[in-house]
């Protein structure tokens, strides 16, 4: 089969797929119904699985019912780094995922991973909405793994937490083990701010937390709350160091096998369903710092957010290193410019 680039409209725009060349699917021959599965590793109340129910209901109403899809939440079928494994074979079709998985892939994803990229959520929704800059990061996958990147989600700011102290200067984190997602340039980022980076799955780090195998971990309110960290890791400090995308990521196979016609109604729903996903985060991070407070956790904000921004220079330096980095770092700090923090 040969893959070339062709336009689709309404979606990532450019997807290096042909299906003129592979002559379409027929698994939806003769009326049968296919549910796709949608892996998802956070709760039932996160609008990343709303918006992927909502995208199932619309799927199926836009297809006449040949396809439709069924989300799992917590991690029932498997961590990210498992899931993405059968999302490449095509025995998952669908998967949300968490941008520095994507770096053992492509380094190139490493851009969007890095801390204090984004000044605000909506120069990062301005980057991750220009197709023609993200379209041929996002197939870059297609014919080595079989991965189709179709939108890039807004996922909460991620701060540091821990079950010792208040974090306010970059000293306090000084030997703190601290639960980082699995990809180089999370551990190195938190050895520039002076903790020791463990790097680990997500679902691992209440027990982790509990047993002080982790002092702390950093990610999102959202995550602190709804996996109860905030009942063993009471203080939560705003270092606000990263905006990482999570990718609404299809199986290339699974999107090569649909007829045209179904595939392009599947490519004109996603930029709604990245804004749903995207729309609900605001109110959802509120909720869970409401409700971490309940049960007693602390927030404050830290001293001097420029100290901990000055520390990890060096690895936003060394990590854009070539000419597709420089590109989407370039894009970044114009959205930025377009877009400055509230
Ligand atoms: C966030 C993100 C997930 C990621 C997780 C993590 O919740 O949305 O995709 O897996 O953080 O820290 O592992």
């Amino acid at each position: 089969m040969k893959l070339s680039r062709i336009l689709v409209t309404g979606a990532v725009g450019l997807l290096s797929l042909s299906l003129a060349a592979c002559g379409g699917g027929s698994s939806t021959g003769g009326g049968a119904k296919t549910t796709f599965k949608l892996a998802f590793n956070q709760t039932e109340q996160h609008p990343q699985y709303k918006a992927a129910v909502e995208f199932g209901k619309k799927l199926e109403e836009a297809t006449q019912g040949r396809y439709t899809i069924k989300a799992y939440a917590n991690e029932q079928l498997g961590t990210q780094s498992d899931v993405i494994q059968n999302v490449s074979n095509g025995t998952v079709e669908f998967m949300y995922v968490g941008g520095p998985v994507m770096e053992s892939f492509n380094q190139d994803f490493v851009v969007y991973n890095l801390p204090y990229m984004f000044d605000s959520v909506e120069a990062q929704k301005a980057v991750f909405r220009n197709e023609e800059l993200n379209s041929e990061l996002f197939s870059s996958l297609e014919e080595a793994k079989g991965l189709t990147v179709l939108a890039a989600l807004h996922a909460g700011t991620r701060s540091v937490y821990n079950s010792k102290q208040e974090i306010k200067t970059p000293a306090d984190l000084t030997g703190m083990k601290i639960r980082v997602q699995q990809s180089d340039s999370q551990v190195k980022m938190m050895e520039l701010l002076g903790g020791i980076g463990t790097p680990m799955g997500q679902g691992e780090v209440y027990s982790a937390l509990q047993t002080g195998v982790l002092d702390g971990a950093e990610n999102n309110p959202t995550v602190y709350d709804a996996l109860k960290h905030d009942e063993v890791a009471k203080y939560y400090s705003y270092t606000r160091h990263l905006m990482i995308p999570d990718y609404l990521l299809m199986s290339t196979k699974a999107l090569q096998k649909m007829d045209e016609a179904d595939r392009e109604a599947l490519l004109k729903l996603v930029p709604e369903v990245q804004n749903l996903a995207d729309d609900g985060f605001a109110q959802y991070i509120t909720e869970s710092e409401e409700a971490a407070k309940q049960k007693g956790a602390t927030f404050n904000e830290v001293d001097d957010v420029a100290a901990f921004k000055e520390l990890v220079k060096p690895l936003i330096e060394e990590s854009v290193n070539n000419e597709v980095r420089q590109t989407l770092h370039t894009a970044i700090q114009e959205a930025n410019a377009a877009n400055p923090a509230k």
